[in-house]
């Protein structure tokens, strides 16, 4: 494994990309010449030079063949990319690239005409459509309807450290250091369209400073890479992604529309629940956020409906941010479910324990575990509910309206079969545990750690963990949550296999690798974890600007392996929730459908003047139906519902119901 050691960035020509100023149409040509004039400038590849990518696969993902022909798709495409000796030779020469163009007419926004189909899937491989009893007649014949559409605004990932990787190909190999969220899974999608063997790419994650979903698969600009090292043999290529390139090549949340149709009876509970999403893709690469695939697992009612439609357009592929569809969807959904409280004169808390299922509403099997109702009184203990007025705009602290909110969270769990992980003894009571985990700022190499010592009965310091390398063998992302549970059930399963094998104090040099083994209790159940969240929020009387003085989250999510990183995973998802719900929108220009708010200064993430006092708290529990650590995982389900909480919070505040996110000083103030 001598390729884990040194640094790769030795001696290495930097690459820049160029990319296109149109949304749609054909690259005429790419005139280079006064960018190879230019000094430290080695080379200039486009769609003429560019090594071959895809021969004799199928269906090659569009996003990775990079280069590959004239075929523009969206604006901020990479059409060129420039080496050179250096990173400002490299800037300059991308500037000096000349492209020109044949345009076509472009589709970027969606909206009332905009053609609209129902995908056949969304993601990762849930049903578009659901359809139990009868919505229609169940509607027109509910006490009280709730029919209210709630939007949600796109979204960028924007974790502190943009994408970057460095690439060799030493003439046999392609090496790649890459800010990934899973080394395994771009070796995998990068290897066939490169005419590789997976083993013959060897992609290394060490270090990784966030992904929130952007860093799960491999982008446009690592391929980019890859190509670039291949055209210059035995010279690492390095690719820093700039900020306002992440807005065009490494993913977004798509904007989300959500009508919903709530009916119930006079006391609140329901009879019916009909959410009907319409969202974007793009034209050319598909990807259906699941956005209504928590309404029906959230609250009982005979009769419940859901489908998703999907606008394709002539723009850069939405992807994976922090619990894509939950996020969303669950704003839609608990922000109508306070519209049925006020509705009701039902205490928003009362209103989900009347609503609660016995089994899970969409497959009928129970859940592993379901504690949404002990997440709701704990918090409201903690959040002193009981002395909230039941009245909007009743409460004031000078000139700042105040308000109380609350909102369900829920998140799939799921662990991964696709992972192996090797035991070997070493000397004196040493074990190497080697797993293909990575560790993305969530401290996952310490949960790993922790999780291999535990199943070997050893110490920690007698674990020397290897991860984030893809010639580990396969592994999946740290994403959708699954992470711990998945790499861990691997490394638990390899773990018990060496000692029924080899005992408690094996000779060195003995090994065992292996995959998790399935619980077949699994099957048998719906496996997802819940929570509660709370806001305070003040606005502003005069100017409408709103604070969020207190946020609080208690969780059902599992055995937690370190409770150190995951107040920090619950504190991130909630700060993200704040974020999503205060800040974040992606203005897209109407013209092309690039972003323009495309830097940390006009696209504002919370940062700390924005955060006041959060907190985090979980329930004792242990579940062992879905992995045999107990865990069910914990990154995603901190921001889901948070959002809600805190437009809820501000109808408390203020009697204003803001449905479209993000939640912004002009809804108070006219
Ligand atoms: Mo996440 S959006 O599953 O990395």
């Amino acid at each position: 494994m001598e390729h884990r050691e040194g640094a790769l960035g030795k001696d290495a020509l930097t690459l820049w990309l160029v990319q296109s100023t149109i949304a749609r149409g054909r690259v005429l040509d790419v005139d280079a010449e006064a960018a190879l004039a230019h000094p430290g400038v080695v080379s200039v590849l486009d769609h003429t030079n560019a090594p071959i990518l895809g021969q004799g696969v199928d269906e090659p993902d569009l996003e990775l063949m990079v280069l590959q022909s004239t075929e523009v798709r969206f604006r901020g495409q990479v059409v060129a990319a420039v080496l050179a000796e250096s990173a400002e030779a490299a800037r300059e020469g991308a500037a000096l690239v000349r492209v020109s163009y044949a345009e076509q007419d472009a589709e970027v926004e969606f909206g009332p005409d905009t053609t609209l189909e129902i995908p056949d899937k969304v993601n990762p491989d849930y049903d578009a459509t659901s359809d139990d009893g009868d919505v229609d007649a169940a509607l027109a014949q509910a006490e009280v309807v709730v029919d209210q559409t709630y939007r949600t605004p796109y979204e960028h990932n924007n974790p502190l450290e943009p994408h970057a990787t460095t690439a060799l190909w030493d003439g046999e190999r392609l090496r790649l250091v890459e800010a990934s969220q899973g080394p395994y899974a771009v070796a995998s999608s990068l290897a066939p369209l490169l005419g590789l063997d997976v083993a013959d790419v060897v992609v290394t994650s060490p270090y990784v400073g966030g992904g929130f979903g952007s860093k799960g698969m491999a982008h446009a600009p690592a391929m980019t890479a890859a190509l670039a090292a291949i055209t210059a043999p035995r010279r690492p290529v390095r690719l820093a992604v700039t900020r306002q390139q992440m807005f065009a090549l490494t993913g977004y949340r798509t904007r989300t529309v959500s009508h919903f149709r709530l009916g119930a009876r006079p006391d609140g509970v329901l009879v019916a629940i009909d959410h009907d999403v319409v969202e974007q893709t793009s034209r050319w690469k598909e990807f259906a956020e699941q956005t209504a695939t928590s309404t029906r697992t959230m609250y009982a009612a005979e009769n419940r409906r859901t489908v998703h439609r999907l606008a394709r357009l002539d723009v850069a592929v939405p992807s994976f941010m922090r619990a894509p569809g939950e996020m969303p969807g669950m704003f839609a959904h608990e922000v109508a479910m306070d519209e049925l409280a006020v509705a009701c004169g039902v205490d928003p808390i009362v209103l989900r324990e009347r609503n609660e299922p016995t089994v899970d509403p969409e497959t009928g099997k129970p859940f592993s575990r379901r504690r949404l109702v002990e997440c709701l009184q704990r918090g409201a203990e903690l959040f002193d509910w009981a002395e909230r007025p039941d009245d909007a705009r009743s409460r004031a602290d000078g000139v700042w309206w105040v308000g109380t909110g609350v909102a369900s969270s829920t998140y799939p769990a799921k662990v991964m079969p696709a992972n192996q992980a090797t035991v070997t003894s070493c000397e004196a009571g040493e074990y190497r545990v080697e797993v293909g985990a990575v560790d993305i700022g969530t401290g996952s190499r310490t949960a790993m750690k922790q999780i291999a010592a535990d199943a070997l009965g050893v110490d920690p310091s007698c674990v020397q963990l290897e991860m984030a390398d893809s010639s580990i063998g396969p592994a999946t992302v740290a994403g959708g949550s699954s992470g711990t549970a998945s790499w861990g059930a691997a490394v638990v399963a390899a773990a018990q296999l060496f000692r029924a094998d080899h005992g408690d104090s094996p000779d060195p040099g003995l090994q065992t690798t292996a995959s998790a083994a399935d619980i077949p209790a699994a099957e048998d159940h719906a496996l997802h974890s819940f929570g509660a969240i709370f806001a305070e929020v003040r606005v502003h009387r005069w100017t409408g600007e709103l604070r969020v003085p207190r946020l609080l989250g208690v969780f059902s999510a599992g055995r937690i392996v370190n409770p150190v990183l995951a107040r920090s995973q619950f504190y991130g998802g909630l700060i993200m929730g704040l974020s999503s719900g205060l800040h974040e929108d992606s203005y897209r220009d109407p013209r092309f459908g690039h972003v323009v708010t495309q830097d940390l200064a006009s696209y504002h993430v919370a940062a700390h003047a924005d955060i006041g006092d959060v907190r985090a708290e979980w329930l004792d529990e242990e579940d062992f139906v879905v992995s045999p650590m107990g865990t069910r995982g914990l990154g995603e389900i901190g921001i889901v519902g948070t959002a809600a909480a805190i437009a809820n919070a501000a109808f408390h505040a203020t009697g204003v119901r803001v449905r479209s996110l993000p939640v912004t000083a002009d809804s108070f103030v006219s």
